[in-house]
């Protein structure tokens, strides 16, 4: 198979990599990539919103399957373009991305289905979002409803709280148009977990749970990131877990798309929180996680081409997933700065040194080769991922790489992991 995939992150260099040993491939191009993806694939100058771009090389190839990595693309609709001129692609449509793409739909479709009993409004007034708050209990939830890079949520613990984030999303536009509509929702508590399945629109096949670590400070401080580390099992979610989520919130979800005519193909990524009444629904996005991907896809067993070949093609029924009983365990390296205002271009040096470590994984994220050597070029440089027979084996094997690893200025969280590890001494 000629297989083109899309984006050029640390997600998109775990599945490069575990693409590029499956025996169906015999060309692998990613687009654009970045230095670690350029070992295993061909690296292209197109750029991963660039829908013409993709759309020709495609046509220009005879590319077997597309797989779209990032969000952007999907909910811009790169997939029904490819779709529409008959090209087999791994990601859902635009219509059925909304349920990334906007959470007033996700809210909407839920609700109307019977998934979820959350209380929410959706306003496209500002001074009416306010007088709906002004009713309300606090802490109350407000959301841009558009795509606004994880930092369109606010848990507001106060009313004066939630205006300013009201007019911060509607009046100051700070994520543009993402804040024509805003979402207000009632404050859920509980512990936070992700689900991940691989869906054809019909069946739904659960991946192995992964937890990742949003914040940029060790002991879960300061600002939101995109993800400083990760690891997979997750003790707290455990096989009835899953498997109550994936039949309450998941597959009704697939099945309601498919009945409003917005069929669901390619990874489904539920965020849900576990509330004293059951699991509820937090947030779906269209795509898989990042960092998720680099401890859920080094354990999976199976051919992962042939999944997602077979998503691709509405052919999932029948299939099971094999996947190894090791721990991953993935460790974020970032410029320092991040997640504001950080240096690029800076030389990396350590990195074979690393990856021949045993049972390490360096997946590249934020970086550019020139000249044969890897610089920064971007917050989140390098997930670092090592496999191990527990939770304390697998992050001292990824923390003895990262320790082989330096940029001017890097750095990483020292805790990854530290709920589910035994021996951890912070
Ligand atoms: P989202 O971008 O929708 O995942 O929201 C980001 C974070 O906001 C989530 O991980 C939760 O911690 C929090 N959050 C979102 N919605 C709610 C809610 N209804 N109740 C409590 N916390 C929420
Ligand atoms: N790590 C969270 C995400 O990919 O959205």
């Amino acid at each position: 198979m000629k297989v083109f995939l899309i984006g050029g992150g640390g997600r998109e260099h775990a599945l490069a990599d575990a693409i590029s040993r499956s025996p169906d491939l015999d060309r692998l191009y990613c687009a654009p990539g970045n230095a670690g993806i350029a070992a295993v694939a061909e690296c292209l100058p197109i750029g991963a919103e660039d829908v013409d771009g993709i759309e020709g090389f495609v046509r220009e190839n005879a590319i077997d399957l597309t797989i779209i990595g990032p969000e952007r693309p999907l909910i811009l609709g790169v997939a029904d373009r490819l779709r529409l001129g008959g090209y087999p692609v791994y990601g859902p449509n635009a219509s059925a991305a909304r349920l990334e793409g906007s959470k007033a739909f996700t809210d909407e479709i839920l609700s109307r289905h019977g998934i979820s009993d959350k209380q929410f409004q959706v306003f496209t007034s500002p001074a009416e979002a306010k007088a709906y708050i002004d009713e309300q209990a606090v802490p109350i939830v407000v959301k841009a409803d558009g795509d606004a890079f994880g930092k369109g949520v606010k848990v507001c613990a106060s009313r004066a709280e939630a205006y300013d984030f009201v007019d911060e999303v509607m009046v100051r536009r700070a994520f543009g148009a993402s804040g024509d509509r805003v979402v207000i929702e009632e404050c859920l508590v509980g512990e936070e977990c992700t689900i991940k399945v691989f869906t054809d629109g019909r069946t739904v096949l659960p991946m192995v749970a992964s937890q990742d670590h949003k914040r940029i400070g060790e002991g879960d401080t300061g600002p939101n990131t995109g993800g400083m580390g990760c690891y997979s099992p997750v003790p707290s979610v455990d096989d009835a877990l899953q498997a109550s989520i994936v039949a309450e919130i998941v597959k009704p979800t697939v099945a309601a798309m498919a009945a409003e005519g917005a069929p669901y193909s390619g990874t489904l990524y539920a965020g849900c929180i576990l509330t004293d009444s059951g699991p509820e629904l937090i947030e779906y996005n269209c795509r898989f996680g990042d960092p998720e991907t680099q401890v859920v896809i080094p354990r999976l067993q199976s051919d992962l081409l042939g999944v997602l070949a077979a998503t691709a093609a509405g052919k999932l029924e029948g299939i099971e997933l094999e996947w190894s009983e090791q721990v991953a365990a993935c460790v974020v390296i970032a410029s320092g700065g991040y997640p504001g205002d950080y240096e690029k271009g800076k030389l990396i040096t350590g990195l074979d040194e690393a990856a021949a470590l045993d049972g390490v994984k360096v997946y590249h994220a934020g970086t550019a080769a020139e000249d044969g050597k890897a610089y920064t070029s971007g917050g989140r440089v390098l997930g670092v991922t090592a496999l191990g027979e527990d939770f304390d084996d697998a992050f001292d094997r990824a923390y003895a790489a990262v320790d082989m690893i330096s940029f001017e200025g890097m750095y990483c969280r020292r805790d990854i992991g530290r709920r589910a590890r035994r021996n951890y001494s912070g």
